[in-house]
């Protein structure tokens, strides 16, 4: 929070996604009780030692939750095919109900031909085309992660969103274009009035000032600043760009002294995307054992 008189609530991610964790765990200790073990599997390609640590993290997660998480890693000289026929292998593999491909990958390979490989099912980041298909057509199936925690994340702390006027600053595919649609959806913790704003809308100020909810989704560092934010608005701070460890996001800290509610620099939309990730496993894993 700033040092110069912020009043906003703090909007955090953490117990959002204890929540939701914890149904997962509920999730899986049912699945297990009827003999299904929920399994997540991860592919890590290349020695990149953020991705290692993020997967490391993941794992330790999956089997706090119960999940067996098979994982194979290739070599950075992995080709296309190679890292095709792994996914091929777990789409083939009834035991193994969602699939986690860590980006990035190595600059050769193609994460888009290679996501479209994937079961659409076992797609726990809900981003293979089809899934955005279903987002687009109100089908269920898993949801993209980080416009999911943000709709929990707002339910959660109590932010009516039906109804009122959402402003997205950003129409990227993993997050400013998901979230337009699932918040337009017609359910009690969305139905919104949204508008997305982009490099192609240069006054894109005049929109978000009149916002009563604004997420930022741009991954500018500090692109949202107090004169873009209506008094006592929702601030949702989904766009972070990662320099090093330093972490920049898209909201300035000086939004807090305008905005009525505010996620934190911290904690705020990242703890839920991860949750997400797993309720989307757990789904899929009840999908084919026929309990969902
Ligand atoms: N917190 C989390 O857990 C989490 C998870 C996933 C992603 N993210 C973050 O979400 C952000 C968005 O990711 P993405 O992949 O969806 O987006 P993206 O493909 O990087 O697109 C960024 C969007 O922001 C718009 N934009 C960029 N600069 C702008 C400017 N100066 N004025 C107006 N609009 C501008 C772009 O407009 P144009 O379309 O016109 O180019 C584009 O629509 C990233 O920062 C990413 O790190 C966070």
């Amino acid at each position: 929070m700033s040092s110069s008189g912020a009043t906003a609530r703090l909007l955090p991610g953490g117990p959002v996604a204890q929540q939701v964790l914890a149904e997962v765990a509920e999730g899986v200790a049912a699945l297990r009780a009827a003999g299904v073990t929920p399994a997540l599997a991860t592919v890590l390609v290349g020695d990149d030692d953020a991705s290692a640590g993020y997967i490391r993290i993941k794992q330790r997660q999956a089997a706090e939750l119960g999940f067996a998480s098979p994982h194979v890693h290739l070599p950075a000289s992995a080709s296309q095919a190679d890292l095709h026929a792994v996914l091929a292998d777990f789409n083939g593999d009834s035991g193994v109900h969602g699939v986690l491909v860590q980006h990035p990958i190595p600059g050769h390979l193609d994460y888009d031909r290679a996501l479209a490989v994937l079961d659409p099912d076992k797609d726990v980041d809900g981003m293979h085309p089809v899934n955005m298909g279903r987002l687009a057509l109100g089908l269920p199936g898993p949801l993209p992660c980080t416009p999911a925690g943000i709709e929990a994340l707002l339910a959660f702390h109590g932010v009516p969103v039906a109804g009122r006027e959402v402003v997205v600053l950003g129409r990227g595919a993993t997050l400013g274009r998901p979230l337009a649609m699932l918040l337009a959806q017609k359910r009690p913790t969305a139905n919104a009035a949204v508008t997305v704003v982009h490099t192609g809308v240069p006054d894109w100020a005049r929109y978000t000032r009149r916002a009563e909810i604004l997420v930022a989704a741009a991954g500018v560092p500090g692109i949202v600043r107090p004169e873009h934010v209506r008094a006592g608005a929702v601030v949702v701070g989904g766009g972070v760009r990662y320099e090093g460890r330093r972490l920049l996001p898209d909201v300035d800290e000086s939004c807090a002294e305008v905005a009525g509610a505010i996620t934190p620099r911290v904690g705020g939309v990242g703890p839920t995307t991860v949750a997400m990730l797993f309720r989307n496993a757990v789904r899929a894993a009840q999908r084919a054992a026929g309990l969902g």
